[in-house]
């Protein structure tokens, strides 16, 4: 099974955590969320995945070029200015001669794809959307749909009033080639405002799938950080780990004798954490981090190669790669950044 990876958005809105890196690739449990969406397809039995970018595409490439044992096939399709979402489908078409599976990347989601697609077949849909019921529907694809499970409206971002269902995209679809024929060729087209409409004014059959597991978009920092937080109580599966009492730690992580880390709580390889330092709860931190003596981290993400010198204190905090958080540094509520660091008046 193949499966469509949408990835060329520009992130606005979770900058500036996507200053340096696009959207799909800001870790999530010290992993990038792209990453870890393929490997949840390949359990799903996709062995094959084609990435459609646009901003900064060359990181995802250098990534994942990288992980050649990763053991799904990927490949890119790069977008010379952006073609919107159905004009990045239609510019993958060639890849896909079989039903294929579609996922915009910004999501951490339990969706079982091997189900949905059991269920897209069993209906005999050309296309199927997965779906979450919300309250407020807002910032979403809407969809309408007769008690068949067909669907009969599908409204992007509606304006309040505009529709009475509770059911929203989960931005997961599977297809069948053949509607790719109603996509335009290079032209910026967006599957949810026009594709979709389009395929139901002519009859095409579009299922939807109803499921009631842990789903998010990761569009903005909140997000960002409730899903770290949702992921720590375990109330998804997206990640697998194996946590004792709440502490989940990688290879080769050191931690003083004197030091406290107090779950739920992740550490990514290679960080050590320093005499009297205290980490956690709800505290994730990346590969090859230093925690300086005494220094305080709770409900903080902290990315990779991040070095906290001592007396610091961070708490609600998102700091990205490579950054020094100076001695006796306060960081609270707020993102911080390696470039921020270079032009803020810091105490040390
Ligand atoms: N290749 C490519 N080219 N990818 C794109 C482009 C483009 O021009 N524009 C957006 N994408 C990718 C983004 O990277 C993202 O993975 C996905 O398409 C969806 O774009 P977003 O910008 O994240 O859209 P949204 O969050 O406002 O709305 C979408 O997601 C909701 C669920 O989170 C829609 O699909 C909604 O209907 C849906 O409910
Ligand atoms: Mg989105």
């Amino acid at each position: 099974m193949k499966a469509l990876l949408l990835a060329g958005g520009l992130g606005t809105r979770l900058r500036p955590l996507t200053d340096d890196l696009p959207k799909p690739m800001v870790p999530i449990m010290g992993r990038p969320l792209l990453e870890s969406i393929i490997l949840n397809l390949k359990k799903s039995g996709v062995d094959d995945v084609v990435i459609s970018t646009y901003y900064k595409s060359q990181y995802i490439e250098d990534y994942f070029r990288q992980k050649e044992d990763l053991g799904v096939k990927i490949h890119y399709i790069t977008e010379e200015s952006p073609l919107g979402t159905g004009g990045a489908i239609k510019n993958a078409e060639k890849f896909f001669n079989d039903t294929f599976l579609i996922l915009n990347s910004d999501i951490v989601s339990d969706v079982n794809y091997a189900d949905l697609i059991k269920y897209h077949k069993r209906r005999r849909a050309q296309v199927t959307i997965a779906s979450i019921e919300v309250r407020d529907t807002s910032q979403y694809g809407v969809i309408e749909f007769d008690e068949k499970g067909f669907i009969t409206a599908f409204k992007e971002k509606p304006k309040p009033g505009e529709s009475n269902s509770k059911y929203i995209n989960a931005g997961v679809y599977v297809f069948e080639p053949e509607v790719l024929k109603e996509i335009p060729e290079n032209t910026v087209v967006s599957v949810e405002r026009e594709t979709y409409p389009k395929l139901l004014e002519k009859g095409y059959r579009m299922a939807i799938y109803k499921f009631n597991g842990y789903w998010i978009d990761i569009g903005t920092i909140d997000k960002y950080k409730k899903v770290h937080e949702d992921i720590l109580k375990g109330k998804s599966r997206f990640v697998s780990t194996t946590s004792s009492r709440g502490i989940i730690l990688g290879d080769n992580v050191k931690i003083h004798p004197t030091a406290k880390v107090i779950g739920p709580a992740y550490i990514g390889n290679n960080t050590e954490i320093d005499a009297y330092a205290t980490v956690g709860p709800y505290t994730v931190i990346g590969n090859n981090c230093r925690i300086g003596q005494e220094s305080k981290v709770s409900k903080s993400i902290l990315w990779n190669n991040v070095k906290v010198r001592r007396f610091a204190r961070l708490d609600n905090a998102v700091v990205t790669s490579e950054c020094i958080v100076e001695v006796n540094m306060e960081i609270k509520n707020t993102v911080f950044t390696a470039n921020r660091l270079a032009s803020s008046t810091m105490t040390t």
